[in-house]
């Protein structure tokens, strides 16, 4: 993207007021426009106040479909499902959630076919997408790495795939679904939201080293044709 935009927080409470705001905007403006909003949200833990901040926005929930970013393999209710964690704020507001992996599985491929396969029911472009970042540079489930580059990496390639990280994120040890860059990098507005030194360390690097597959973070702002938010917070 030509221009990013940074917003500076003192603490996360503070973000979360921000960045739920905008969504909430970005999300109407979708339902005036076309009747229907679709989003993508990231995971983690980062997000968690900006979800609990928006499921309180006069929203017609019944609008709008969420799917996660990209969500570890993992059962649904698991503590480290990532779209567990979106549907337990949005299920009871009437939103509808993609559990974008329908059953736990050994078969991260096959996950991925049929994460896929429902991703391209929905209408693309997304209307948004918001992504945290991981203290190594990886966005959703997109890791460092040249494996992920090539898988991850055509122009074209709306989609979601399955991804086995090499090696496994400590935060959540298991393999994942992801949606694609080209996925992520089309949608209509696109927001990141981090928190502390590391974080905004290792995306200031991911800018001045310019798209690489040390950094997909990177990539994804490199490759965004649209104005990108980063919001961070100190703490
Ligand atoms: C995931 C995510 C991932 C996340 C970052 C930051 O499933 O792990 O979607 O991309 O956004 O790892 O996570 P935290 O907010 O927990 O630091």
């Amino acid at each position: 993207s030509e221009e990013i935009e940074w917003w500076d927080y003192d603490d996360a409470e503070e973000m979360a007021d921000a960045v739920a705001g905008d969504i909430g905007f970005i999300i109407e403006a979708a339902i005036d426009a076309r009747g229907a909003a679709v989003i993508a949200l990231s995971g983690g833990k980062t997000p968690i106040p900006i979800y609990e901040r928006l499921a309180k926005a006069k929203i017609d929930w019944k609008r709008v479909t969420i799917v996660p970013t990209d969500e570890r393999i993992v059962p649904l209710g698991d503590p480290l499902s990532n779209v567990t964690m979106i549907a337990k704020t949005f299920l009871p507001k009437g939103a509808r959630v993609m559990p974008i992996v329908p059953a736990a599985t050994a078969d991260y491929k096959a996950a991925g076919r049929s994460a896929d396969a429902l991703m391209q029911d929905l209408h693309w472009p997304l209307d948004l997408c918001l992504l945290g970042v991981g203290a190594d540079g990886h966005t959703a489930s997109i890791f460092p790495g040249p494996d992920f580059d090539e898988a991850l990496s055509g122009p074209n390639e709306r989609r979601a795939l399955g991804v086995m990280p090499e090696p496994l994120p400590k935060e959540a040890p298991v393999a994942r679904v992801t949606l694609s860059r080209a996925a992520i990098v089309s949608a209509r507005a696109l927001i990141i939201a981090v928190t502390g030194d590391a974080k905004k360390k290792v995306i200031e690097q991911a800018i001045k080293q310019g798209p690489s597959s040390a950094y997909p973070i990177g990539r994804v702002l490199a490759d965004a044709e649209l104005p990108v938010d980063i919001h961070w917070a100190a703490a």
